[in-house]
């Protein structure tokens, strides 16, 4: 699942700077011509055609269908807030509805954005979300994130209101971190919990993060597979954690609730950052001594 990365990385002038992916040499694919100088643009939202409406319908179709039994019960109860299933929402009309409820607001941006545009963005409660829409041909699998994965993964739970803080109180962390040099270990962060996050229910783990939300294949792998290892929640242990871009993870992280997320992250990281330094980095798959692993649901 390489749609997901936090891994930005500024490459060479148009408008603004585009980002490439990774260490890649690839072209970025949205339009940064048309960015303002905060990464953001209009959604341009008369340009999609009804051949890319009908292929964010089945998207939303097939991810819904998998909803009961892996989707933790505040995305599932949120979903509904997306409004319309059958075309690609106004972004106008959808961050209306999330203002009134979180004070937070959708934006559209051309693609990946650096990653201070993106903290700064977070930090004002205003989550980016990509303009595009993937090509048919990319029904199962998107390398960069599209509008499928932005809205249907992170829109719904920036209604739930201590998900909504925890995404702003990140974004403004991230500035921090930026001047600490310390994005990659909170970049592992926000890939173990805002996109491939596991929290527990009365009837076993479910999903909360919205790389595995919006997967055709990681969602039930991760909450039912016995393969993955599945880890309480643990900051540390999660900024000593590498992880993969491009397979399903070999270990999610489980929040017990969206207020234990918030508080465990509330203290300041500065010293937290130097102690995660001063220790090894763990690989993706490895159990450490003494860990007990969650059992898959059902
Ligand atoms: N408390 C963190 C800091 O001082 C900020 C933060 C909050 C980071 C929530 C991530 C998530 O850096
Ligand atoms: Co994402």
């Amino acid at each position: 699942m390489q749609s997901q990365t936090v891994d930005h990385h500024s490459g060479v002038n148009l408008g603004v700077a585009p980002v490439t992916y990774g260490q890649g040499d690839r072209p970025p694919r949205g339009d940064y011509a048309r960015a303002r100088p905060d990464y953001t643009r209009d959604q341009d939202w008369e340009a999609y055609t009804a051949e890319e409406h009908d292929l964010y319908r089945r998207l939303y179709e097939r991810q819904a269908a998998q909803l009961p039994g892996l989707g933790c019960r505040e995305f599932i109860e949120a979903v509904q807030h997306l409004g319309r299933p059958d075309r690609i929402p106004r972004f106008d009309e959808l961050s209306e509805r999330l203002y009134r409820l979180t004070r937070w607001q959708v934006v559209a941006v051309p693609g990946l954005i650096p990653e201070e545009a993106f903290f700064k963005l977070l930090s004002e409660r205003r989550f980016p979300v990509t303009n595009w829409i993937r090509k048919p041909e990319e029904f199962d699998y998107v390398v960069e994130p599209d509008v499928f994965h932005d809205l249907f993964g992170h829109v719904p739970l920036l209604f739930n209101p201590v998900f909504a803080d925890y995404m702003q109180a990140y974004g403004a962390g991230g500035l921090k971190a930026s001047r600490l040099g310390a994005c990659e270990l909170l970049a592992r962060l926000y890939w173990y919990t805002v996109e491939f996050g596991l929290i527990r229910s009365d009837d076993g783990v479910r999903a909360y993060g919205a790389g595995i939300l919006s997967s055709a294949g990681e969602l039930r792998y991760s909450v039912c597979s016995p393969e993955p290892n599945r880890v309480p929640f643990d900051l540390e242990r999660i900024m000593r954690t590498r992880y993969k871009i491009d397979t399903y993870q070999a270990t999610y992280f489980v929040i017990d609730s969206f207020q234990q997320l918030f508080d465990a992250t509330e203290p300041d990281f500065t010293p937290i950052y130097e102690r995660v330094r001063a220790q090894p980095e763990i690989a993706a798959g490895t159990v450490l001594p003494g860990e007990t692993l969650l059992s898959p649901a059902r």
